[in-house]
């Protein structure tokens, strides 16, 4: 409760609606089991980070974790920027995932940003990230599932409201696996939402040895 309460102090001079929603993402989304699989040592990228309320919510309790946010939007990460203040273990950048250079990270992030890059360029970015992955490197993914109707639509419609520019290009959980067993990768999923059963899912994605 105390790491919400402190987001939500974070967040509240962009606004009560900025903080809420920050608070209400944590909530109704399992971040908390990411934060629970995640070591507490080591570099962290959050690739899409937004406005950065997760990559927050995960350096908050822990000061080794040292968390590192990328976004191609300026508005967004001037909003992170801002939440920063004194601490040494955190922060944003204004980056391309497509054109980085993601060497020397331990573990990355990637949560509902893949729906919001071209099919062919999701391809890519998970065939670079797998072929980076260090040894006990861990990648973890947060999707959506298109086939699962009703909460991908509500879903999507949220998306909608919040990026009214971007185009968003979901796949079924199916061809994720599909993706996934092409790469040279363990993985495991995980359900991803109480709240939208099946609709999201969280995989936990680490180098084949
Ligand atoms: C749905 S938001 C998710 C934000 C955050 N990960 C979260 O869970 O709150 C997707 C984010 O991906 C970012 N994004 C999309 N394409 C990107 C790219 N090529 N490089 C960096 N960020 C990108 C968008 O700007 C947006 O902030």
């Amino acid at each position: 409760m105390h790491k919400l309460i402190f987001l939500f102090r974070l967040y509240r001079p962009q606004g009560l609606i900025k903080a809420f929603n920050i608070i209400l993402r944590i909530l109704i989304l399992p971040f908390w089991k990411i934060d629970k699989t995640l070591p507490d040592t080591g570099t962290i990228i959050d690739i899409g980070c937004g406005a950065g309320g997760l990559s927050n919510y995960l350096s908050i309790s822990f000061p080794k974790r040292c968390l590192l946010g990328v976004d191609i939007s300026k508005k967004r990460i001037e909003i992170a920027k801002k939440t920063v203040g004194e601490r040494k273990n955190i922060k944003f950048k204004l980056e391309n995932i497509m054109g980085m250079n993601f060497k020397e990270t331990n573990h990355y992030l990637m949560v509902d940003v893949l729906h919001h890059i071209p099919f062919l360029q999701q391809e890519k970015l998970m065939l670079f990230l797998s072929k980076n992955l260090q040894r006990n490197s861990l990648l973890i993914i947060k999707e959506v599932d298109k086939t699962n109707t009703m909460p991908f639509l509500f879903g999507s419609l949220w998306e909608k409201v919040l990026y009214p520019q971007e185009q968003i290009y979901a796949r079924s959980k199916k061809e994720w696996v599909k993706i996934l067993n092409s790469l040279d990768l363990k993985y495991e999923i995980l359900s991803g939402s109480f709240f939208f059963p099946d609709s999201t899912f969280i995989i936990i994605c680490s180098k084949n040895i």
